[in-house]
């Protein structure tokens, strides 16, 4: 099938809760460090969405007004709004909906995608695919979490991790072939339900008293065999994506990838043979915002990329999700 269309990001915005987690004042809660934090994951602090009563699509909508600003769009030529969380506001209905009603977007259809940390990259390879096939102009993908409320901030292992934080784009269709998503590869392998999951709250474990006893609604995660699976598969596919187009690091503006741990991180980096300066890491401010870290990591480098710059944009996550896109920034 000939590709006539590209999908590109034609905007991109953010919204951030104001408060920032340190380490010093996990120290507080937890048996742990700065200096165990820092060493073994590489985070410093995180946003947390602090107030009762606003959830994801809070964060979401304040994103998406500021895209709506930048791009000149107005909430009625949007033709689809796509979601990517692992922390809805609520199981239903979809927070693409919520966020549709709180903008006043009344044109468009849209829908949730859960994808774990691969959230964005599944979400965004969703999207291109209504572009390619003419199906959708203006579509809003927004990327929102609000990890802090599935955290267990009396579970050492756990509660360092994670941040809250959204992130909008407006992808639009381009004729110009070599801009946008060039190509992707993408994988789930349902072993890592056993590693990583919240038991709590879905049709399983509906919330009983025995269930909050239990604590099962928080994040669990078995961390090493969560590791050495990120490790291995974030490098394996994104090195799969450099050689099925025959690039070599000089070819690679950058590679946009998943902030789960720095260790991961460099290690996927060192496999694709980049330059530090070639891999993009905001690890340390942020933490780990699941599906929102690639787009996190996107925006802040925007005013960064010139038209035409390739990305390696790489992801893992719970499920097991993993996967990779070949990006032409567009503008
Ligand atoms: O984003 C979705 C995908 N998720 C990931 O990619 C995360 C992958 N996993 C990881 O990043 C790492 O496994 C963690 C950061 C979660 C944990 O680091 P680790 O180096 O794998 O530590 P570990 O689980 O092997 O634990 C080593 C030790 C243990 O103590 P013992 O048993 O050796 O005495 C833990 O109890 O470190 C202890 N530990 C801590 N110590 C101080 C665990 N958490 C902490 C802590 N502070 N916060």
């Amino acid at each position: 099938m000939t590709i006539d269309r590209r999908a590109i990001i034609t905007g991109i915005e953010s919204y951030v809760p104001d408060y920032v987690l340190t380490n010093d004042e996990i120290s507080k809660m937890v048996d742990t460090t700065d200096e165990w934090i820092m060493s073994r994951i590489g985070i410093k602090e995180r946003h947390i969405l602090k107030e009762d009563g606003l959830g994801t699509s809070y964060m979401g909508t304040e994103a998406v007004k500021k895209l709506l600003a930048a791009t000149n769009t107005k909430p009625e030529e949007v033709d689809m709004v796509i979601c990517a969380t692992v922390s809805p506001d609520m199981l239903f209905p979809a927070t693409a909906t919520i966020i549709c009603d709180k903008i006043g977007i009344l044109n468009a259809w849209g829908y949730d995608i859960n994808a774990g940390c691969s959230g964005f990259i599944f979400a965004f390879e969703t999207v291109r695919g209504f572009i390619e096939l003419g199906r959708a102009k203006k579509v809003i993908l927004v990327c929102g979490e609000r990890m802090s409320g599935m955290v267990d901030y009396t579970d050492r292992t756990t509660c360092p991790i994670f941040g809250d934080g959204a992130v909008a784009m407006l992808v639009e269709p381009t004729t110009d072939t070599s801009l946008g998503i060039q190509d992707s590869i993408m994988h789930v392998d349902g072993i890592g339900r056993h590693y990583l999951y919240m038991t709590g709250g879905g049709s399983l474990y509906p919330a009983t008293e025995k269930t909050v006893a239990e604590r099962k609604h928080y994040i669990h995660q078995e961390g090493q065999p969560v590791f050495k699976y990120a490790v291995s598969r974030m490098a394996d596919v994104s090195v799969e994506m450099m050689q099925r187009h025959n690039l070599t690091p000089d070819d690679i503006a950058y590679l946009v990838p998943h902030q789960a741990n720095l260790r991961i991180i460099d290690a996927t980096g060192k496999r694709m043979g980049l330059p530090k300066e070639k891999i993009l890491i905001n690890i340390e401010r942020y933490g780990n915002i699941a599906g929102t870290s690639v787009p996190m990591v996107l925006w802040e480098n925007k005013d960064k990329f010139k038209k035409g710059d390739t990305l390696i944009l790489s992801a893992f996550g719970a499920g097991f999700t993993w996967g990779s896109i070949l990006y032409r920034w567009g503008y």
